[in-house]
């Protein structure tokens, strides 16, 4: 007996219209039993400038964070930065009472994975290396990105997961053409930081982003293999935020948290998270928040 393999068919050509050569390959991917996406993850010109215009001011907060983050600095002052701006320049930050979390970024130190809380108790030292990760919504669209920053002078091992997370980032774009699966990109990550001894988050991903803060496909940054996960073609908008951690890939919630938001690396060591929102074009990743 033939095992029947069910496929998910997303791709719908709308009925009576005659199939574009686009619509012939995604199909005769679907057909084949990979992931493809469904169509309204295809996003219309307009949408992709409502993007584009985001990221811009997303840009621009990270870039206010860049000039003013210094040693003694609470996260929540970064927090009011990052709300103040964002309204001055007539958007919304989407973190904001998303699901419950309480403020307009996230402030992720040391260990703290990702989905840290800003907090008027919590004093940036010497040494700490901190990612700050800012979403936008302007006119109804979004834009997310996070960079690491480093507090004054730190260790060069500190040094070094920052450097090679940003790296990761890099290696995944690389891989990440059009026509290719989440998983190529994935595993030139995965190969990335292992060389480097770190090891890759695997409970938290990238996403689908744009008309919504988080939608299809998830990314994942961690594989064994190319070829799994969704095919990614021109016109999708995702991000890529590999989360690096220095010993054990595994996660674990903040047990002081009652908003069990804060991700903590389980073993105590540190963690390094880079992030962009990239549209996929014909050849390659454009990033929309430069
Ligand atoms: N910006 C995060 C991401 O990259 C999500 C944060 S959700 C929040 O997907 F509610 F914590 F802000
Ligand atoms: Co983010
Ligand atoms: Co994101």
């Amino acid at each position: 007996m033939n095992k029947k393999v069910k496929i998910k068919r997303n791709w719908k050509v709308p009925k009576g219209q005659p199939l574009t050569a686009f619509d012939e390959k995604i199909l005769s991917f679907q057909e084949a039993g990979c992931l493809v996406p469904k169509n309204s993850l295809i996003k219309t010109p307009q949408q992709i400038e409502g993007i584009r215009r985001s990221g811009v001011i997303n840009t621009g907060v990270l870039d206010l964070v860049a000039r003013e983050i210094h040693p003694g600095m609470t996260t929540l002052e970064i927090d009011k930065l990052v709300y103040e701006y964002t309204k001055d320049h007539g958007a919304t930050p989407a973190p904001l009472n998303y699901y419950g979390f309480p403020n307009s970024c996230c402030t992720s130190i040391n260990d703290v994975v990702c989905h840290g809380i800003p907090s008027a108790d919590e004093v940036l030292e010497e040494g700490d290396i901190i990612n700050v990760d800012c979403t936008t919504i302007l006119d109804g669209y979004y834009a997310d990105a996070s960079r690491m920053f480093i507090i004054g002078k730190t260790t060069p091992e500190r040094e070094k997961l920052v450097r090679v997370a940003k790296e990761c980032l890099e290696e995944g774009m690389k891989a990440c053409k059009p026509w290719t699966f989440v998983s190529d990109m994935g595993l030139a990550i995965t190969r990335h930081a292992h060389k480097n001894g770190y090891t890759v988050v695997r409970e938290y991903c990238g996403h689908g982003v744009g008309n919504e803060f988080h939608e299809e496909p998830e990314v994942e940054h961690y594989a064994t293999r190319k070829g799994a996960g969704m095919l990614l073609v021109p016109g999708m908008v995702f991000t890529i935020e590999p989360m690096i951690n220095g010993g054990g890939w595994e996660t674990c919630g903040d047990e002081m948290d009652p908003t069990e938001w804060i991700a903590l690396t389980e073993d105590g060591e540190d963690s390094a998270q880079w992030e962009h929102t990239f549209l996929m074009t014909e050849d390659g990743l454009e990033i929309l928040t430069y």
